[in-house]
This record gives structure tokens, sequence and C-alpha cells, in this order.
């Protein structure tokens, strides 16, 4: 398990947690606006296909505080699992489960989804904000492509930019990061019998393969 990511994630929980609610003041305004764009765009680009979470099963890996895994539930998924090893990110988690009215199944482990061996496969596999941490990804992608029924959608950071290079300053103190070309991303694709798209947004790539 990559511990320094595992403590910092657990530790950032609840300051991780607010970037995605109303901060209003001045300063974390402009930072979502300038730096986290991507973060927003990330979330719609999952969810733009209405139907696509009807009835069906999904494992949100790096889950952190569960936006996405909520956001399933709303969309009417019904068997909803969030895996993190940051176990303050999977607290923040099942209290929203707990507070909201869900009628679903759902699941939160604490876990390395490297480590982890899943009983059953997922009809979508979200990967947000979360191959960023991620030393191997050949690794990720073999485990996702055999747990995945239909659809996995992951985001990549993007090598180079001012975007890159400001987050690489902040995170410097915190854990480790990994950067990618749109070729490093086809190269780790192509070894696979996949359809995959890949797409621009900000400072990552979105990227879908289906089975
Ligand atoms: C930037 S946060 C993203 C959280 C969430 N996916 C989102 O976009 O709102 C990344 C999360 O991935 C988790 N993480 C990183 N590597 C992991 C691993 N190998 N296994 C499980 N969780 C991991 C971290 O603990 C952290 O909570």
């Amino acid at each position: 398990m990559n511990v320094r990511t595992s403590q910092f994630f657990h530790q950032y929980s609840k300051r991780f947690n607010e970037i995605y609610g109303n901060e209003n003041n001045f300063l974390n305004k402009l930072i979502n606006k300038y730096f986290r764009k991507s973060m927003r765009l990330r979330f719609e680009y999952v969810f733009r296909n209405l139907n696509d979470f009807n009835n069906s099963s999904v494992l949100d890996v790096g889950c952190g505080p569960g936006h996405y895994c909520i956001e399933a539930f709303k969309k009417g998924s019904s068997n909803i699992v969030g895996i993190d090893f940051a176990p303050n990110m999977i607290e923040i988690a099942k209290n929203k489960f707990a507070s909201e009215n869900i009628d679903v199944k759902y699941d939160f482990i604490i876990d390395d989804f490297i480590d982890y061996e899943f009983k059953n496969t997922f009809d979508y596999i979200i990967f947000m904000g979360f191959m960023d941490y991620i030393s191997d990804p050949d690794q990720i992608i073999k485990k996702a492509i055999k747990l995945t029924n239909k659809k996995s959608f992951f985001s990549f950071p993007q090598k180079g930019g001012f975007l890159a290079f400001q987050r690489k300053i902040r995170y410097s103190y915190r854990c480790k990061l990994y950067y990618y070309s749109k070729r490093d991303i086809e190269n780790l694709l192509n070894k696979y019998n996949i359809k995959y798209q890949i797409e621009e947004i900000e400072r990552d790539y979105f990227v879908t393969i289906e089975k």
C-alpha cells in the first residue's frame, strides 16, 4: 500500500469534501474556478448519459467522500460500492449515505484497490482523480477490464502546462503524482482488445473504456 498517499488523504478528507460544497469565500471561489474546473467537468462527463446508471451496479474506486456514489444512487444505480484506502474518506462517505434516504444495496470498503479481491463484477467503474497516484497504471487497467461489465471511466492528469506545474509544487510535500500524455494512455490501452475514447478536459484526459 502507498502509505504516504493513504495518510495524506486520511488527513485531507474534510477539506477535500468541502471542495464539492459551496465554500463561498473569495479565495476558494477563485481556486475552484481556475484550478478545479477539471473536477467539475469530469463529474459532468461521468453522468452525462442519463439512462446509463438505471438499475446498474457501480464501483467507485478511490471514492473519497462519496460524491460519485451519491450521484450514482440519484441516477438509479441499484448496487453501489465505494473503495478507498483513506479511512476518514470512507467515514465521510458512510455518513453521507446514512443521512440520505438510501434504499438500495451499498457498501464502503477501506482497502487498497490493487490488493482487494472483489467477488463480483460491475456494470460501471469510476476512477476519478485516482490515476494521479498510481505508479503502475497497467496493473489498474488490467484489473479494471476484468471487473467491468459495460464501461469504466478514468481521469488521467495531463503532462506539462501551468496547471500540472503548480499542482506538482502544491503536492511536493503531500504525495507523489503521476502524469500522462495522450500517447502514454494510448500505449497503455492498445495492448487490450477494448474500445476506448480519450477526451481532453482542462488539465485531465477523460477516458471511457467499453467492453
Ligand atoms: C483526489 S481523491 C478523489 C476522490 C473521488 N474519486 C472524487 O473525485 O471526488 C483520490 C482518492 O483516491 C484514494 N486512493 C488513491 N490510491 C488508492 C488506492 N490504491 N486504493 C484505494 N484508494 C486510493 C485516496 O485515498 C483519495 O481518497
